[in-house]
């Protein structure tokens, strides 16, 4: 790797919350970790008037800074810089125009430009505009890489419109859509457990699944974000993205190879096989605080947050059922729920199995329950494991059933995951075809 080489990554939007709690502390991760191209200059953007020292005090909180590191600290923070400007206002963003062209002259390499674009999806087009037409690299200095997270538009009509926006400025390969819940080891392991498995392939359909259910929980309510989310509600925010992923990976056919494009086209075949959804399907609830609470933050519902309309009805829980029509899950329903402000964190896949031939029930004193239904639960937070409920037996003279489970922990067998989904996320932002990583 020659010296002079290295991209710039601009933050746009680095004094939100998205940059405070994940973006940043996985650079940083990275940094240490030394994953990050030698040469990379990190530019912080955003229309308050900040320094990285306030970047720095910003995010202390969220960037874990062992023993020992302090040096390193201080070398990642060398490779930031913050520059103020306007999302929409080219006059007012000048500076980052002068910023890249000081970095553009110290190199006399290639020198990419990466945009991070941590901002809400409603500045998404002013932003995009933006870079198309004054921050894009020379080509031949360099390529120009956009990275935009869900939500793309909040209908058909505006995500195709959004799309038309991005085409017309950018060519595709420039553009990376971010789903960073797609990232998270258990999502990826769900792959390695339906194909790399035999018997699971076996069992994998109608004829021995009963029901799929999607789960989805936070322990925490929507304050800091209610502005956003007032207007996009649970199901937009996670239900239509995140967990519909989860769902395809969970169902689609299997994939001829891991070429992003196979997968995403088993997926789509597979979204476009689920039935349009009816409302006696839909369950959709908000949450209310609990006068009782000792928690402060318990005792808040929903709309006690004045970013919330006192008449708002947008959903912060969903439970919807659906229907796959294919051969392979005809009358299997796929169950997902999701809430804010739940008792607890809980993101799972639970797989539930039918029950085993009743016929056999008489082996172990009969009755209706006396088969059970295996479960196999692939489970994301709050730990990453895979756990299949068995029937065993009980210990003593009879031959009693009781249930039990096989468990695979992750953090057990390989200890805290390495890798969390910002990581991936920002690796394959940086990554992509550069030459700058290694696989
Ligand atoms: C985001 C949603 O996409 O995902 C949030 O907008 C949600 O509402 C978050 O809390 C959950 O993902 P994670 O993995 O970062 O906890």
């Amino acid at each position: 790797m020659a010296n002079d080489q290295g991209p710039v990554l601009v933050v746009m939007g680095a004094s939100g919350d998205l940059a405070k709690k994940s973006i940043y502390p996985s650079l940083w991760a990275l940094f240490k970790a030394s994953r990050l191209p030698e040469k990379l200059h990190i530019i912080g953007y955003a229309r308050s008037k900040l320094t990285v020292q306030d970047l720095r005090q910003r995010t202390a909180e969220f960037i874990q800074v062992r023993e020992g590191e302090e040096d390193q600290l201080e070398k990642f923070w060398s490779i930031n810089s913050y520059v103020p400007g306007s999302y929409d206002d080219p006059e007012k963003a000048r500076d980052l125009t002068e910023a890249l062209r000081l970095i553009d002259r110290s190199h006399s390499g290639r020198c990419d430009r990466l945009f991070y674009v941590a901002l809400p999806p409603s500045v998404y087009e002013s932003v995009t505009e933006l870079i198309a037409s004054h921050w894009k690299a020379d080509p031949a200095k360099g390529s120009t890489r956009v990275a935009l997270e869900k939500p793309f538009g909040s209908d058909l009509e505006t995500s195709e419109r959004l799309d038309r926006h991005l085409a017309a400025r950018f060519h595709e390969d420039e553009v990376v859509r971010i789903d960073h819940y797609l990232c998270l080891e258990m999502v990826q392991a769900i792959m390695a457990l339906r194909f790399g498995n035999g018997i699971f392939q076996a069992l994998w359909s109608n004829r021995h699944v009963e029901s799929v259910l999607i789960t989805f929980k936070e322990d925490f309510g929507t304050y800091g974000r209610s502005g956003y989310f007032d207007k996009s509600g649970i199901v937009r925010d996670v239900m239509q993205n995140h967990l519909l992923q989860v769902l395809a990976l969970v169902a689609m056919e299997p994939p001829e190879s891991s070429d992003d494009r196979e997968v995403r086209d088993k997926k789509t075949r597979l979204i476009q096989q689920i039935r349009p959804v009816v409302a006696e399907d839909v369950v959709l609830g908000q949450y209310v605080g609990n006068p009782e609470s000792k928690l402060e933050g318990e005792r808040l519902g929903y709309k006690d947050d004045r970013d919330v309309p006192k008449d708002s009805k947008t959903p912060t829980f969903a439970a919807i059922a659906f229907h796959i029509d294919n051969e392979r899950w005809a009358g299997v329903p796929f169950i997902m729920r999701c809430g804010k402000a739940t008792n607890e964190v809980k993101d799972e896949v639970r797989i539930q199995f039918r029950q085993g031939d009743q016929r056999l029930a008489s082996l172990f004193g009969g009755g209706e329950s006396t088969m059970g239904k295996n479960e196999l639960v692939i489970q994301l937070k709050p730990s990453e494991r895979i756990s299949l409920r068995i029937r065993g037996k009980r210990p003593g003279m009879g031959l009693e059933l009781d249930d039990a489970e096989l468990a695979f922990d992750y953090a057990s067998k390989y200890g805290e995951s390495p890798t969390g989904p910002y990581e991936r996320v920002l690796l394959s932002v940086i990554g992509g075809d550069s030459p700058y990583l290694e696989a």
